[in-house]
């Protein structure tokens, strides 16, 4: 049969995550530190899995930030062995479900074969169409705009500077703003993740630490991010329109009563 009916799809969001509170996680239950960051990368599989199921265009996930540096050497060298292990167990389902996958950040540091790994696993989901799931580490959003300054300064010298033209220099230019932000852990900070594509995002922050959020609360915090009336600075004009006629008329009969007609 054929139908006239037009096909319009459900719009499609950007989350973006600060995975807090592995290592509180672990204390609480007198485990060290890097027990906690263990289990927080099997939790972010589990994740991913859901934000596919929910259809999000994109998945940002913070995993090490620039300032993480200052932690002790060898929690640093457990967080390295686990991004590698955890990208080579993503590989299967990045390929079954078209996932384009990125690390954004400075890579100086990391031991060569886990950047090879991460590259590999870029080149091979360089195409593909599916969720974009993007690992923040090394990074920072401080360090992301002065590093796209920098770079238009060198392709563009004496040229002023636009947002767009910053956009386009940043780690993954068609990344875009993200929609809705979640941090775990119980602390209500941005901790310089993605400083410019936080913009106008929708925030929600949870007491749950990282290892015990669960594939449910995403799909909590998505239904509570549809729920949410985001204006942009604007109004709703069809609500305001509505006042103000409202308010014309209430005018006329107090200034008609005034008058005596
Ligand atoms: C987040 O958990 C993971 C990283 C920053 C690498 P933390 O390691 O910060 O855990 P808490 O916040 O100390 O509990
Ligand atoms: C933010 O967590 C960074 C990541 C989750 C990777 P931190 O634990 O480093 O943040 P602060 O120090 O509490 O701000
Ligand atoms: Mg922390």
């Amino acid at each position: 049969m054929i139908t006239n009916s037009v096909k319009t799809s459900a719009p499609s969001y950007h989350a973006a995550i600060i995975m807090d509170g592995n290592g509180r996680w672990a204390k609480e239950r007198g485990h060290p530190r890097f027990w906690g960051h263990i289990r927080g990368a099997a939790v972010a599989s589990k994740i991913i899995e859901e934000a596919v199921n929910l259809k999000l265009k994109a998945i940002t996930l913070f995993s090490f930030s620039t300032e993480n540096w200052s932690r002790p050497e060898i929690e640093i060298r457990v967080l390295f062995k686990l991004l590698g292990k955890f990208i080579l167990k993503e590989k299967k389902r990045a390929l079954d479900k078209k996932i384009k996958f990125r690390v954004i950040g400075d890579l100086t540091g990391l031991p060569r074969e886990t950047v090879k790994i991460i590259r590999d696993m870029e080149d091979m989901t360089r195409d593909f169409g599916g969720l974009k799931l993007t690992l923040a580490f090394g990074y920072g959003g401080r360090a992301e705009i002065l590093s796209a300054v920098n770079l238009h300064i060198k392709n563009n010298p004496g040229q002023e500077m636009d947002m767009e033209k910053l956009e386009k220099n940043f780690f993954a230019p068609d990344l875009g703003d993200v929609d809705f932000l979640i941090r775990t852990g119980g602390d209500h900070r941005v901790s310089n993740f993605l400083l410019w594509q936080l913009a106008y995002a929708e925030l929600f922050f949870l007491d749950t630490k990282w290892p015990e959020f669960a594939p449910s609360d995403l799909r909590n915090v998505y239904d509570r991010f549809l729920k949410r009336e985001r204006r942009f600075g604007f109004i709703d004009a069809t609500s305001e329109l509505k006042k103000v006629s409202q308010m014309a008329v209430e005018n006329k009969t107090v200034i008609g009563t005034k008058n005596g007609k």
